[in-house]
C-alpha cells in the first residue's frame, strides 16, 4: 500500500496531473490573500509535523538508547584482557574440572570448549534408568565430592553410589601450546553391604560445542581405543581409553564395549541422547558367570535419527565409549595435546601413580601451612573433612560463557546481555551450579587464603560483567546447560535489583593480605588500579539506586509486589529471601542490613582509593557518617525490641487463610479451583519498626560497625546467647523462636527458609565478630571471647557430625535437631567452616 501511493505522487517520470492543474489562471487578489493565510497555515502545519516527527524520532531514539543501557557494558578498560584465560597466557589453568554440574568432567577455560565427561549405570540393578551424569539430588547418592583438589593441577573425588564407590582422579601435565595433557583414573570398589558383585557401565564421552570435530577409532568388539579430534582452541588432540584392570599392573578384566558416535544439538542434551540410544539387546557373559542382557548405547539408531531431525550446522560431535565391567576395577583415560612434542613418557600406570602421590603430598603440606589444623590438634578425620570442604569448593569452580537474560523498565521484553565469560565458584554442584553474586564474596573469603591469584581472577571476571549503569546481574545463568536447571520465571535479571556486595568482604581480605605483605604489591596494585573504576561505579550504583527515604538510609529494591499472596512479601535481592521485612512494601522502608553493607563498602572504597592515591575524601566522608553509631541508632534501633531493625509500613497481625471459593448450591465442589492460601490482615499497617529479631538485627555487629564500647553490644550478646531467641547447640538460628513468623510458611508451597534454620555464612560472620570484639579493648571483651569459643565449637562440631552421618555438607541446618537440610552438597559458603576451624578471619 505505502509503495503504491508513493508511485502515484511522484508519477514515475510521468508529469503529474496536479502540476498541470496548478499552472493556468493566475488567482485573483482576495484569493491570493486567502492563499497566503492558507500558506501560513500549511507552513505552520508542516513545521509542526516536522517538529513532531523529530520529537517522535528523538523519543524513539531516547527510548531505544535507554533500552540499550541495560545491555551496554561499562566503557572502562576491562580488568582481564581478552586472552587472560588462553593457553598462551595461563596454560596451567586452561584445562580443569570446570563443569561443577556434572559428577565428573573437564573442559577448558574458553567460550566453546570441547568437553569431556563421565556417565555411568549400575547394570542388573533393581531399578532401570539409573543413568548418572549431572549432579542430581534425586539420584540419592550416599555422598560425593572432591576430597583433594588444588584448584589447578590435580583432584581426587569419591562418589558413593548405592552398592559401590567410584574414585575419580585427574592429574595434569604441562607441555605444548594448549594446556598440556591430563589423565583420569577411575577406580570402582563394591561396598561390603552389596548383595551381589555390581556390574557397572562407565560411559566416557567427549563432545564439541559448535567448534571442531571428533573421530572415534574403533577396534574389534566395538571397543573405542581412542578419539582424535581438533578444535580452534585445542589444536589436535587424542584421547586414549585404557582397558579395565583389577588394579595397577594387573591384567585386563573381562569387559564388554559399546560406543556411540553421533551429533548433538547442545551440551544440555547429552544425557537425553544417551538415554534415548540405550538398547537392552547386548549380552554380558563373563567367563565364570551367567549370561545376562544389559543396557548399552546403540551405535546406529540414534546416529541416523539425529541426522535427519536437526540442522547439521547447529550440531556438534559427540562420542561415547561404554565399558561394562564387574567391580572391582580401574580404568585410565589419557588426553594428549598434539602440540606437546617432547613428552618424556605417557602419564599412565606407575607414572601416574607417582605423580598423584607427589601432588597429594604437596596438597597436604600446603593445606597445613595455610590452615594449621594439625597444629591446632584436630583429628585426622576432622582434617579430612576440612580438606573435602575446601576441595569441593575448588573443584566446584566453573567456567561459563554466554549472555544473561536481562530487562529494565525500558525494555518491553527481556533482552540478551553481551556474551561474556565467568570464572566463579558455585554454591552447590547439584542445585545451584552457577554464579551467584552474593555467595561469591563468601566463597572468596575461603579461596583467597588458599590462592590469592585465583581470587583476583574471579573478582576480575565478576567486575568485568558490570554495565554502564554500574549494575551486575546477581544470578549468572549464562548457557543452555545452566538455563536447563532454572525455572523460567527466575531466568530474567532486572537491573533495579541489587544483591549484597559481599565482594567487598573479599576485597577487604585482599587489602589485609597486601598490608601484611602476604601478596606482592607488584601484582596487587595494578590489579586494584584496573578494578578501581568499576568498583567506583558499582558503589555509585548502590549509593544512588538503593537509597532510602531519609538521608543516609538505604532500601532494597525488588521486593515481591503481590502482597496478598505471601505471608510476608519476599526480598530476594537482600539474599535473605523470606526473612521478615515490613509487611507492606513501600518507599518508606529502610533496611539495616543494606545500611551495614554500605558502611563496609564505603570503608573499603576509601582504603582502595587511599592505596591508589586517588581522591578518597568522598568515601571517607560517607564511611564516617555511616559509621557514626548515633546515626545508626537513630535510623535503626528499636527500643521495643532492644535490637536493630528495619523500618517500614508494617503490621504483625497477618496470617495465611484459605481463600473463600464460592460454590453455587447443588454444584460439585471439585469442579471449582482449589482454594488458595491468601494473606489476611487483621490490623492495618502503619509506619514503624518491623521488630523481627534475627540475622538482620545482628548486622551492625556482624560487620563491625558498632564501636567496642557501644551498649548495644550488650543487648546483642544477650539475644545471641538466649536459647529462646537465637542460640542453639548447632549455631545461631536465622530468626528468633519468639518471632511471630518463626518457622512460618510464606505460601502453601514456600517452606520457611531464612525463618529459623541455621546458615553458615552468617554464623561465620558472627564468630568473626565475636572474635573481633573479643580481642579489642571494651566492656564486652570477655563476654564476646567466651561466646566466641562456644559458638565456634558448636558450629564446627555440628557441620562435621552431619557430614560424617550423611556424607554431605548442607545448605542449612535444622535449629532443633542440627540436621543438614536443603540442597546438598553445599560447599559454597557452608565450607567457611574450614576458616572457623582454622580461626582465620
Ligand atoms: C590475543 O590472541 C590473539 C590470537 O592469538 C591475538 O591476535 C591478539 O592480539 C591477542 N590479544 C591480546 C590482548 O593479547
Ligand atoms: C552517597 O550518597 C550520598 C547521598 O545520598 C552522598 O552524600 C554521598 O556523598 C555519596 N557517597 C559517595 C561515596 O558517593
Ligand atoms: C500502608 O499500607 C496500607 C495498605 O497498602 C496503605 O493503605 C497505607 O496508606 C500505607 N501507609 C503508609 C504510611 O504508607
Ligand atoms: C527441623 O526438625 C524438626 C524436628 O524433626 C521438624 O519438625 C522441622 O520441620 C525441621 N525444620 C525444617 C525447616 O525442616
Amino acid at each position: 500500500m505505502g509503495r503504491r501511493r508513493k508511485r502515484v505522487a511522484t508519477g514515475d517520470g510521468v508529469p503529474s496531473p496536479r502540476k498541470e492543474e496548478k499552472a493556468p489562471a493566475p488567482p485573483r487578489k482576495e484569493k491570493k490573500k486567502k492563499t497566503d493565510i492558507g500558506k501560513v497555515f500549511i507552513n505552520i502545519s508542516i513545521g509542526l509535523c516536522i517538529f513532531s516527527l523529530i520529537w517522535f524520532f528523538y523519543a524513539l531514539y531516547m527510548r531505544s538508547s535507554l533500552a540499550r543501557r541495560v545491555v551496554t557494558l561499562h566503557p572502562s578498560p576491562r580488568v582481564l584482557d581478552a586472552n587472560s584465560s588462553s593457553p598462551a597466557v595461563s596454560p596451567e589453568r586452561y584445562w580443569g574440572s570446570y563443569r561443577p554440574q556434572v559428577y565428573f568432567g573437564m573442559k577448558t577455560r574458553s567460550p566453546r570448549s570441547v568437553v569431556t565427561g563421565l556417565m555411568w549405570m549400575h547394570q542388573f540393578a533393581e531399578m532401570d534408568g539409573n543413568l548418572r551424569h549431572t549432579c542430581e539430588q534425586g539420584d540419592h547418592l550416599l555422598g560425593y565430592g572432591w576430597l583433594m583438589h588444588d584448584g589447578v593441577s590435580f583432584g581426587v573425588q569419591e562418589i558413593h553410589d548405592r552398592d559401590f564407590t567410584l574414585t575419580t582422579e585427574f592429574v595434569k601435565r604441562m607441555g605444548g601450546d594448549h594446556g598440556g595433557d591430563w589423565t583420569w583414573r577411575i577406580t570402582a570398589k563394591q561396598h561390603g553391604t552389596a548383595l551381589s558383585t555390581p556390574v557397572v557401565s562407565l560411559m566416557f564421552y567427549a563432545s564439541t560445542d559448535g567448534q571442531g570435530s571428533l573421530q572415534a577409532h574403533v577396534e574389534e568388539k566395538n571397543r573405542v581405543s581412542s578419539v582424535t579430534g581438533t578444535s580452534e582452541e585445542l589444536g589436535n588432540f587424542k584421547i586414549t581409553f585404557g582397558k579395565p584392570t583389577a588394579g595397577e599392573g594387573a591384567s585386563a578384566k573381562y569387559a564388554r564395549y559399546n560406543f556411540l558416535q553421533t551429533r548433538s544439538p547442545g551440551l544440555d542434551k547429552l544425557t537425553d541422547i544417551v538415554k534415548n540410544s540405550l538398547n537392552h539387546k547386548f549380552i554380558f557373559s563373563p567367563p565364570k558367570g551367567e549370561k545376562r542382557s544389559y543396557f548399552a548405547v546403540d551405535t546406529y539408531k540414534v546416529t541416523n535419527h539425529q541426522n535427519q531431525q536437526n540442522d547439521p550446522k547447529m550440531e556438534s560431535d559427540f562420542v561415547v565409549h561404554q565399558v561394562t565391567v564387574q567391580t572391582p576395577f580401574q580404568i585410565e583415560v589419557l588426553f594428549e595435546s598434539g602440540s606437546f612434542r617432547e613428552r618424556p613418557n605417557q602419564l599412565v600406570g606407575s607414572v601416574l601413580t607417582d605423580e598423584l602421590e607427589k601432588r597429594k603430598v604437596a596438597f597436604d603440606e600446603k593445606f597445613e601451612a595455610t590452615f594449621g589444623l594439625q597444629a591446632k590438634g584436630f583429628t585426622s578425620s576432622h582434617i579430612k573433612f576440612a580438606k573435602a570442604a575446601l576441595s569441593n569448593m575448588l573443584g566446584g569452580m566453573g567456567y561459563f560463557f554466554g549472555p544473561s537474560v536481562v530487562q529494565s523498565v525500558y525494555n518491553e521484553h527481556p533482552v540478551l546481555y553481551p556474551e561474556g565469560p565467568l570464572f566463579t565458584a558455585v554454591p552447590s554442584r547439584s542445585f545451584f551450579p552457577r554464579g551467584f553474586l552474593w555467595d561469591e564474596g563468601f566463597h572468596q573469603l575461603l579461596l583467597s587464603k588458599w590462592d590469592t591469584q585465583l581470587t583476583q581472577e574471579v573478582f576480575a571476571h565478576w567486575l568485568d560483567l558490570i554495565n554502564i549503569e554500574g549494575w551486575i546481574p546477581r544470578e549468572q545463568i549464562l548457557d543452555d546447560e545452566a538455563r536447563s536447571k532454572v525455572p523460567s520465571e527466575f531466568i530474567v535479571q532486572h537491573n533495579e535489583n541489587a544483591n549484597p556486595p559481599t565482594l567487598f568482604l573479599a576485597l577487604q581480605e585482599l587489602l589485609e593480605q597486601l598490608d601484611a605483605e602476604l601478596v606482592s604489591s607488584q601484582t596487587m596494585l595494578p590489579f586494584l588500579r584496573k578494578l578501581y573504576p568499576r568498583l567506583q561505579v558499582w558503589f555509585e550504583w548502590f549509593n544512588t539506586t538503593q537509597v532510602g527515604p531519609v538521608p543516609n538510609s538505604y532500601r532494597w529494591r525488588g521486593r515481591d509486589k503481590d502482597t496478598n499472596l505471601f505471608l510476608n512479601p519476599k526480598t530476594l535481592t537482600s539474599g535473605l529471601d523470606d526473612y521478615p521485612r515490613a509487611s507492606h512494601p513501600s518507599a518508606d522502608e529502610r533496611h539495616v542490613d543494606l545500611y551495614c553493607w554500605m558502611t563496609l563498602a564505603s570503608g573499603v572504597m576509601a582504603n582502595v582509593a587511599r592505596i591508589l592515591g586517588e581522591p578518597h575524601q568522598v568515601y571517607e566522608n560517607t564511611h564516617r557518617s555511616l559509621s557514626n553509631n548515633d546515626l545508626l541508632n537513630e535510623l535503626h534501633w528499636s527500643e521495643n525490641l532492644h535490637a536493630f531493625s528495619d523500618y517500614g509500613n508494617h503490621t504483625q497481625a497477618v496470617s495465611l487463610q484459605q481463600e473463600k471459593v464460592f460454590v453455587p448450591p447443588g454444584q460439585p465442589r471439585h469442579q471449582f479451583p482449589v482454594a488458595r492460601l491468601v494473606r489476611s490482615v487483621r490490623r492495618a499497617p502503619k509506619l514503624q519498626y518491623v521488630n523481627a529479631l534475627g540475622y538482620v538485627s545482628l548486622f551492625p555487629f556482624l560487620l563491625h560497625i558498632l564501636t567496642p564500647d557501644s551498649p548495644k553490644i550488650e543487648h546483642i550478646l544477650q539475644a545471641i546467647k538466649d536459647p529462646e531467641r537465637l542460640w542453639t547447640p548447632y549455631g545461631l538460628r536465622s530468626l528468633s523462636r519468639a518471632d511471630p513468623l518463626y518457622m512460618k510458611r510464606n505460601t502453601e508451597h514456600d517452606a520457611p527458609y531464612w525463618r529459623g534454620p541455621i546458615w553458615i555464612n552468617i554464623n561465620y560472620l558472627a564468630v568473626r565478630a565475636l572474635h573481633h570484639y573479643g580481642s579489642i579493648e571494651g566492656p564486652y571483651k570477655e563476654k564476646a571471647a567466651t561466646l566466641y569459643q562456644e559458638l565456634r565449637t558448636n558450629l564446627m562440631n555440628n557441620v562435621y557430625k552431619q557430614y560424617l552421618e550423611t556424607g554431605y555438607i548442607w545448605e542449612q541446618y535444622n535449629d532443633s535437631t542440627g540436621r543438614g537440610q536443603g540442597s546438598h552438597p553445599f560447599t559454597g559458603w557452608s565450607a567457611l567452616t574450614v576458616l572457623i576451624m582454622a580461626e582465620k578471619y
